[in-house]
């Protein structure tokens, strides 16, 4: 957790970059092209960012592919982005593996295709002991839930006894969060113009610095990636305190 005295210089790559990558649909429709062409250039840009993080020495990397209020969509669009997801995690395992790259999945798993859930397994599995960048997938996630679970969970340890109530401080809540382990964002990225978090890390960016591009998902890389950390180097992190 960050504290009013670890305060960012700026000088090295943001540790942990989050990103909401919107606009796939318009950028496809934009062209006359079905909303899959638009997934299927994301899933490009998704591959140009995990190298450019890696390249950039960023050590954390979440994105949010598919948010549990995502099942909305029409059933075509959901199982094009479930047949996508199929694909990145077979064919891109043997990169994520030989550049370092561990991955995680973050969401409720278990509304997923069993066979999607298998290959996650296998990915997060073969990754586990990858010492690069950390990419993590938020897959049928909504960060209410996240905190809902974690609830859960700590309310069955408090009835259980292991743990009194005035016992339960922040620190007791990130360890019951899916993102244990990893530090808080420091940047947020949302393409596409649209300014909203749409229940995206809730806890994990109380003071993460949000950047907002008007750039369309498909269209972002390493470019529009730098363009983003310059941005937050230019703001200065006070988490509460004063700048004097
Ligand atoms: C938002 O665009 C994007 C999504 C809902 C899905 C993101 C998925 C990918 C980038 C592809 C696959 C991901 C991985 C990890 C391989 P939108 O459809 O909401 O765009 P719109 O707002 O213009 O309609």
């Amino acid at each position: 957790m960050e504290t009013a005295t670890s305060r960012d210089t700026h000088a090295a790559p943001p540790k942990h970059i989050a990103i909401i990558m919107d606009g796939n649909g318009r950028w496809a429709i934009s062209r006359g092209l079905p909303r899959v062409a638009g997934h299927q250039r994301g899933a490009d840009a998704v591959r140009a960012t995990v190298r450019a993080c890696g390249e950039l020495g960023v050590d954390f990397l979440t994105l949010y592919a598919f948010s549990s209020e995502n099942w909305k969509r029409p059933a075509d669009e959901v199982q094009d982005l479930m047949s996508l997801l199929r694909l990145y995690l077979r064919r891109e395992l043997a990169e994520l593996a030989t550049n370092g790259v561990r991955l995680r999945v973050i969401g409720d798993r278990a509304g997923l295709d069993s066979d999607i859930q298998d290959l996650i397994r296998e990915a997060e599995e073969a990754t586990a002991k990858n010492g690069g960048l950390t990419l993590t997938v938020a897959l049928n996630y909504g960060g209410r839930n996240e905190i809902v679970a974690a609830v859960q969970e700590i309310a069955r340890e408090v009835s259980g006894g292991l743990i009194e109530a005035n016992a339960i401080t922040a620190s007791v809540i990130e360890a019951h969060l899916q993102t244990d382990g990893i530090p808080d964002p420091d940047l947020l990225i949302r393409t596409s113009g649209e300014h909203r978090l749409s229940n995206f890390l809730l806890w994990q960016t109380a003071y993460t610095e949000l950047v907002f591009t008007p750039v369309l998902w498909p269209d972002f890389g390493r470019k529009e990636l730098e363009e983003s950390i310059r941005e937050y180097r230019r703001r200065e992190r006070r988490y509460g305190g004063s700048s004097t």
